[in-house]
């Protein structure tokens, strides 16, 4: 860098300021979080932000999105775990493991997780992971040809693109079935194209074809709704007393006061509250198959492959450019947009990579875009706004 004259590496330096302490306000309960210490109950923790090959400053493709009891993987690009040690999360709370499409900038990661989990962790609950079909012979393949174990034990979903068969028929043979793996489900998509491959009292994950050069998804994590806050002046109106009724109406109970007044839970609560959704989109040209479910995110995460001034090769080259990113973010009306998977010209490229944020930011029409980086953390907090 010596040899460059004095205003020029002054304009380095400050762009790499800007980009290392940054710490933007994406939303009232949305922001960049200065380390991944800073949890609120839900975490998007980007491990590697480049597309096709690791580079110097970014690794391969790797998210996590960490919740209240677990942590989800979206991707699993080479050197994931090396990324992981540098987390504080435990290895061990990795539940489920998602896996946008078979390209190995996505999946060269997974057997080296898998085989980590069984050496590093107690973990005695199987880890799922979801995905294309072909990702539970991929895994087999390499788990088996390299002696590899996974003490967890793993079981593996794939995605059917295609009609569900008919009940009755023989399911395919599992014959060379991995000894740590359990039997997987398969999941086919409903009438309107969607993929519902999980729900628990807490959280549900959808799935949703993108087009890319490969069978490719997108994901969808929701909250669901919360409970109003309880209105304890209201309660006292009323005349319950403190104790086990709150609980009960907080549970959405009515219950009968001695006077043989009936209170219904809406008397005292307020409106119910939405809960927090992640958009998580694969590779992808156009994915306007998510537009309906996609609704209404907190944080959309978006590829962007592609320079502004290559554009014209996008839909070509099967990946998008900021502006086509920005788009979609704003067809969804997202809270706001982090963009990923960045193509080997935005290295070392910080003019690139802020252009590319400014045309996302005009094609969205809104200033919550964020580039993402290694080990960029984004919190996104619980908010009060009605579902
Ligand atoms: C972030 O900005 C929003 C307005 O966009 C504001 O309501 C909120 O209080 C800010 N939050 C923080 C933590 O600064
Ligand atoms: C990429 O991953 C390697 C291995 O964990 C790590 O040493 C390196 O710091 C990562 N790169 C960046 C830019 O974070
Ligand atoms: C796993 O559990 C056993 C017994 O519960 C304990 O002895 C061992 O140290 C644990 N290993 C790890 C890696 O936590
Ligand atoms: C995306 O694909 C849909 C469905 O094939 C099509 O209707 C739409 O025009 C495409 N959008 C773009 C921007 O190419
Ligand atoms: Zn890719």
């Amino acid at each position: 860098m010596h040899y460059l004259n004095g205003g020029l590496s002054l304009l380095i330096i400050f762009l790499s300021i800007t980009e290392g302490t940054a710490t933007n306000n994406l939303s009232s309960h949305i922001y960049e979080s200065t380390d991944f210490g800073d949890y609120k109950g839900m975490q998007l923790c980007f491990l590697g932000t480049s597309s096709s090959i690791p580079t110097l400053r970014r690794n391969t493709s790797c998210l996590a999105l960490r919740l209240d009891r677990v942590t989800y993987l979206f991707d699993c690009g080479e050197g994931v775990q090396k990324q992981l040690y540098k987390t504080p999360f435990r290895f061990g709370s990795i539940g489920s493991i998602f896996i946008t499409h078979m390209h190995g900038d996505h999946v060269f990661g997974l057997p080296g997780v898998l085989s980590g989990l069984g050496m590093t962790t107690n973990k005695s609950e199987r880890i799922n992971i979801y995905g294309p079909e072909g990702l539970r012979m991929y895994i087999r393949t390499i788990l088996n040809g390299c002696f590899g174990r996974v003490f967890s034990k793993y079981a593996v979903h794939e995605l059917k693109i295609g009609k569900k068969p008919k009940a009755g028929r023989k399911r395919t043979k599992e014959a060379d079935r991995h000894e740590d793996e359990v039997a997987g489900q398969d999941f086919y998509a409903s009438s309107e194209g969607i993929w519902d491959i999980f729900e628990d009292n807490q959280y549900t994950v959808k799935a949703g074809l993108v087009q890319h050069s490969v069978p490719c998804w997108g994901y969808i994590v929701e909250e669901k709704a919360r409970p109003g806050r309880f209105s304890v002046d209201r309660a006292r109106e009323l005349g319950i007393r403190p104790g086990g009724n709150y609980a009960l109406l907080q549970q959405g109970h009515s219950i009968t006061l001695k006077d043989g007044q009936k209170i219904v839970p809406s008397d005292v609560l307020g409106h119910s509250r939405r809960g927090r959704k992640i958009v998580i989109l694969g590779d992808t040209y156009n994915s306007s198959s998510l537009l309906m479910a996609a609704k209404g995110a907190d944080v959309l995460v978006h590829e962007c492959t592609v320079l502004e001034e290559e554009a014209s090769e996008a839909v070509f080259r099967h990946h998008s450019t900021a502006t086509m990113a920005g788009k979609f973010a704003r067809a969804i009306g997202t809270r706001c947009l982090v963009l990923t998977h960045f193509g080997c010209k935005f290295e070392g490229r910080m003019d690139h990579v802020q252009r590319s944020v400014k045309a996302a930011q005009i094609a969205f029409g809104s200033k919550k875009v964020i580039a993402a980086k290694d080990f960029l953390a984004i919190t996104v907090c619980q908010t009060d706004e009605p579902s």
